[in-house]
């Protein structure tokens, strides 16, 4: 109302200030709640929680080298030190394992697979087990985990999605490929209910990437800088990654409305940092 009151060079230069409120932060566990399914995605003024048990799936995309492998490996580090008991994953990560290989090992990681016929098999196993789910349910009377005593919960995480898409891989993979879009869209239809999460991930937001059973089940999104416009369509359904501010780690969250965060940095070698730390805590505890 006062604007005309405010010399235009203070204007200019307020323009000029970075976005304080989404500066650069980094991961700390300092931010997740034991036994909770609340992940901590992002800060926008403050930290913006996730949580996987009203929203259970999440597409993410964006262009490459904006940060969705770092916001994979948050949410995997803050799911596995909340829920360490209660918590299980199967990654698929399609960039030939260098991403997440260096935690294959841990007991909470059920199966990994690094290309598209190990992860045709792993996927054809957790179809199976949504199967066998289903029908537990069936005889229990219970439509959806969350009102089931079941406190597990399994985290499919698929990083680079579209080696899996029937249209972008090579020809002697198609067959695979076509039945890896089969059960990923089972998962996101009926797994949800059933305990599974799937976080799907793309750095090719192209509509051949993203099957039409994923996306119409997947209602959070988080959309990374995009170059064109119909990648910010692919992801959130409107425009608006493509107008971000090219910084790693900036990124749009939508569930009904959009909000824009800037992603926790964490790298590997925080992560190991965590997990020894925690591993030596155990053995103390054990030792006295
Ligand atoms: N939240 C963040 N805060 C600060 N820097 C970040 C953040 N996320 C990512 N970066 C920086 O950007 C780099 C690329 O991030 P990342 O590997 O996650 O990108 P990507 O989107 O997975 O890329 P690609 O599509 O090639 O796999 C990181 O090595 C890091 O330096
Ligand atoms: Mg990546």
């Amino acid at each position: 109302m006062l604007e005309w009151f405010i010399p235009p060079v203070l204007i200019v230069g307020a323009a000029l200030v970075p976005n304080k409120k989404l500066a650069n932060w980094e991961y700390n566990l300092k931010h997740i709640y034991k036994h909770s399914w609340l992940v901590p995605i992002g800060k926008a003024r403050k930290v913006i929680y996730h949580n996987f048990e009203q929203y259970p799936h999440l597409l993410v995309g964006g262009t490459t080298r904006f940060g969705k492998t770092v916001f994979l490996k948050s949410l995997f580090t803050s799911l596995l030190f909340s829920n360490q008991e209660r918590v299980r994953f199967i990654i698929l990560d399609l960039k030939g394992g260098l991403e997440f290989s260096k935690y294959r090992n841990i007991p909470q990681v059920q199966h990994f697979a690094k290309d598209i016929v190990d992860a045709c098999k792993v996927l054809d196993h957790v179809y199976k087990l949504i199967k066998l789910d289903e029908e537990r349910y069936l005889k229990n009377n219970w439509s959806n985990v969350t009102d089931t005593p079941i406190k597990e919960r399994t985290f499919i995480i698929v990083d680079e999605a579209a080696e899996l898409a029937p249209k972008l891989v090579n020809k002697q993979y198609k067959k695979y490929a076509e039945l890896a879009q089969v059960y990923l869209g089972e998962i996101a239809r009926i797994g949800g209910g059933l305990g599974y999460r799937l976080i799907f991930c793309t750095q090719y937001p192209v509509r051949e990437a993203v099957p039409a059973q994923v996306k119409m089940n997947m209602v959070a999104r988080v959309a990374f800088r995009m170059a064109e416009r119909v990648g910010s369509m692919v992801i959130l359904d409107e425009t608006g990654a493509d107008e971000l501010e090219p910084i790693p780690g900036r990124a749009i969250y939508k569930i009904a409305e959009k909000k824009e965060i800037q992603c926790p940095f964490i790298n590997d070698e925080m992560i190991g940092r965590l997990i020894y730390e925690s591993r030596k805590n155990r053995n103390d505890i054990k030792n006295h």
